[in-house]
This record gives C-alpha cells, structure tokens and sequence, in this order.
C-alpha cells in the first residue's frame, strides 16, 4: 500500500497544480481528472506502469489512441463497455467495421494483447526465479499460476481476472472522490477542520515528504470519505442469492425465510440511511464518524466510530467483500489530505448567492444522480470550483 499512498500523492500534486492553472476559468471537470487520477495510480499499482496526469481539458476519449498505451486502451475500453458487452470485440476488427466501433474493437484487442504480454513476462520471471516488476500483478500472476497448476485457470480466466481488478478499481473510488471533492467545497468550516488535522499531523512538511504510517493518523479525512460513502455509495444494491439451507431474516417484528437459490438484492444506499441508524439520514456530517475521549478536543486523541455490523458496507461483507476495500481508502484519504494541505477548494458564487445558497447548489448537484452502472452526479460540471493556493486565499 506504500506505493498507492505515493503514487496517489504525487498524482495528485499534478492534478492541484494544473487545477491552480485553470482556476480563473473554474475547472472543467472534476469528476473526469479524479477518474484521471485513479486511472494513473491503479496502472501503477498493478503494472507498475507510470503516467503523468493529464488533465480533463487536454485528454480526451475521442483523441485516445488505441496503441501501445495500457491507460489508453483501458480508458477507451471502460468508455464504451456498454457496446462491448453487446457485440464482441471481434466482431468489430474487420475492415468493414465503420471507424468509431472499430477504434472501440482493436482498444479492446490490444488490451488483451498488453495484459497477455505483461502475465507472459511475469511467468518468465517466477519460471527464472526472478522478482518480476513488483507491482500487484506480480502477487496476482504468482497467486493464479499456483492455482493454475491444479488446472483451475485458464489464461481467459486470469486476464479476466486482471481486467475485473481495474475496470471495479476505477470509477468505483473515481466517482466517490468526486462527490466528496465537491462536498467539501460547498463546506468551508469542514476544510477549516481537515487543515487543522492535517497540519497537527505532518508539522507542514511537503507532501513529497509524507510516509505511509501518516495514513492511519488522517481520521478526519478518512471520516470525509466514510461519510461520502455512506450517501453516495457507488455499488447501491448487491445482486446475491442466498445458499443451499433456509436463511431467515428478523424484519421488524416479523421473521422472514427465505428459500434456497432465491435472489435476493440487499439495497444498501437504504440502510445507510435508515433514520434507526442514522441521525439526519440525508445530511452529510463527516464529524459523526469522529468519537473524541472524554473532554478533549486533541486531534491525537480523536477515534473513528465504528457503525453496528449490517448498517454500512458500501464494500459488501463476507468472503465475496471488495479486494481493493483498502487500495480505495488509502488513495481517498491521500488525495483529500494532499488536496488540502496546501489549497483550498472555493466554489464559484453567483451573483447574490449566499453561503446557504451555494451548499443547496451543492446538495443538489449531487443528489442529481444515477446508478446507471455505478452511482454518479449526471452533471458535475454545473457547480463550478475554484482550486486556490491556501497562501494566496
Ligand atoms: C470506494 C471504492 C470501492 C467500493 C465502494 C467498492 C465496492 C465493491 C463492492 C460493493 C463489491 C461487490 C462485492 C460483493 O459482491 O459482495 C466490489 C467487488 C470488487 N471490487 Fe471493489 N469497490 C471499490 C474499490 C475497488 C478498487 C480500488 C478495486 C481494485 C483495486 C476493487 C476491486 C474489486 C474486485 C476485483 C471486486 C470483485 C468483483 C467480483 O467478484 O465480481 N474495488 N467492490
């Protein structure tokens, strides 16, 4: 986790320094350089494959080519995933196939060419007893190989695996740090909040400075993305069906059974905002996450609060939970934490608004939103944000 934690910092160092450059104008899409960012970090942490961040004015999926590039071909692909589900990619590399889908047919071609290259040259490794490039494909191949070698695996098998780790690994965290980034601009006081731990904690040392163990100490951060999770959880309901035996389920006062093989569809943006669990369901509070010993109000002394099991689990639960639970954490708190260290996130105010008006603005923004594959705003680009240097504010 050390790498995403740096790697993740130093992505996001870019993305403040070209937010900084595009702010007179009001940045053009926060949601697609978070998504940018996310993107830049899962290729490093999986194929230790390092790229700058580019942000949403200078990249975009139309100008995407479908060479060489993992990122390009994996954005390309996870762009139009809709299209790909419905006609295979074969299907769309012959010469009659009009320009737009063919691009769509050899990005999802030369995925596969990439992620079989990259698995070939890993297995080499392990076969001459060497390290391999050490990112998480490395701990995968080995893991899938030792499987493989009962006969469970088959190449199609492990690149789907592969592929499933970076298609669920990127707008899942993306989405969420959108949401959160917006959230926080329409909450100066919060901002107030964050600075005050993060500076408690990293004594104002550089960014470039901060080491891995800082994680654990953000708990405000951490807290700012639990909350934005808890409203704004990107999978909202979990497909499952129960077992072979009888399950039964206390609703209420009443006891349910459910049959074996039925499907059943745990709607979890419900629970989590189950006012008999939640105080202010709908509201966004990240201090409710945050317990304080008795009578302090040291930033050392604060602990996270820890919800009853079944009223949140925006990972799922159980064996089948998210792998990449702590690859998302670690990257949201970094990017909050790096964020605003040195900046502060404005939102730009139109004329005669008030604070109270611009947090409406907000609320709405997000709560405009669909969970057409994962939960997103439909327009984030109608609050405009402002990054400002916190010297310069
Ligand atoms: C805030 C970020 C994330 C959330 C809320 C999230 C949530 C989830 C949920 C709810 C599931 C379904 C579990 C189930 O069916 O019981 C899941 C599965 C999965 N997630 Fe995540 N995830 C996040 C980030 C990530 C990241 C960063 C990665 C990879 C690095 C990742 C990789 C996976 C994989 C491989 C699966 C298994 C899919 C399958 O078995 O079909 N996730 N995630």
């Amino acid at each position: 986790m050390k790498f995403v934690w740096q790697e993740t910092l130093r992505q996001t160092c870019a993305m403040i320094s070209y937010w900084c450059d595009q702010s007179a104008a009001g940045i053009p899409n926060v949601q697609r350089d978070a998504r940018t960012v996310t993107m830049n970090v899962l290729a490093s942490t999986v194929f230790r494959e390092t790229y700058d961040f580019v942000g949403s004015a200078n990249l975009k999926v139309s100008n995407l080519s479908t060479a060489e590039s993992f990122r390009d071909a994996l954005l390309l692909v996870h762009h139009y995933i809709i299209h790909l589900m419905v006609i295979p990619y074969r299907y769309l590399l012959g010469p009659w196939v009009p320009g737009k889908l063919s691009k769509i047919g050899f990005a999802a071609f030369n995925l596969e060419q990439i992620m079989t290259k990259v698995v070939a040259e890993e297995k080499a490794a392990i076969e001459d007893g060497k390290p391999g490039s050490g990112g998480l494909i490395t701990s995968l191949v080995r893991t899938i190989d030792h499987i493989s070698k009962r006969g469970a695996l088959t190449l199609k098998e492990m690149l789907g695996n592969i592929f499933l780790i970076n298609f669920a690994g990127l707008d899942t965290t993306a989405n969420v740090l959108a949401f959160m980034i917006i959230r926080i601009a329409g909450e100066p006081d919060i901002q107030d909040w964050l600075y005050e731990e993060i500076t408690t904690l990293t004594e104002g040392r550089p960014v470039q400075d901060w080491e891995y163990e800082l994680f654990p100490k953000f708990k405000r951060c951490y807290a700012v993305f639990l909350e934005t999770l808890r409203l704004y959880a990107p999978v909202t309901g979990l497909p499952k069906m129960t077992g072979r035996g009888m399950q039964a389920i206390q609703i209420g006062e009443q006891l349910v059974t459910i049959p074996p093989g039925t499907d059943v569809f745990p709607m979890l943006l419900g629970v989590q905002t189950d006012p008999q669990h939640w105080d202010d369901p709908f509201v966004w509070k990240p201090k409710r996450w945050i317990v304080c010993a008795e009578g302090s109000a040291e930033v050392d002394s604060e602990a996270l609060l820890v919800p009853r099991k079944g009223t949140f689990f925006p990972w799922a639960e159980g064996p089948q939970g998210c792998v990449g639970k702590k690859v998302s954490q670690v990257e949201s708190v970094a990017v909050l934490a790096a964020l605003l260290a040195t900046n502060r996130m404005h939102i730009k105010n139109k004329p005669g608004e008030t604070e109270d008006g611009i947090r409406k603005r907000v609320e709405y923004c997000c709560d405009d939103n669909n969970s057409n594959v994962l939960l997103q705003m439909n327009n984030p680009t109608q609050i405009e944000l402002e990054c400002v240097e916190t010297s310069k504010d």
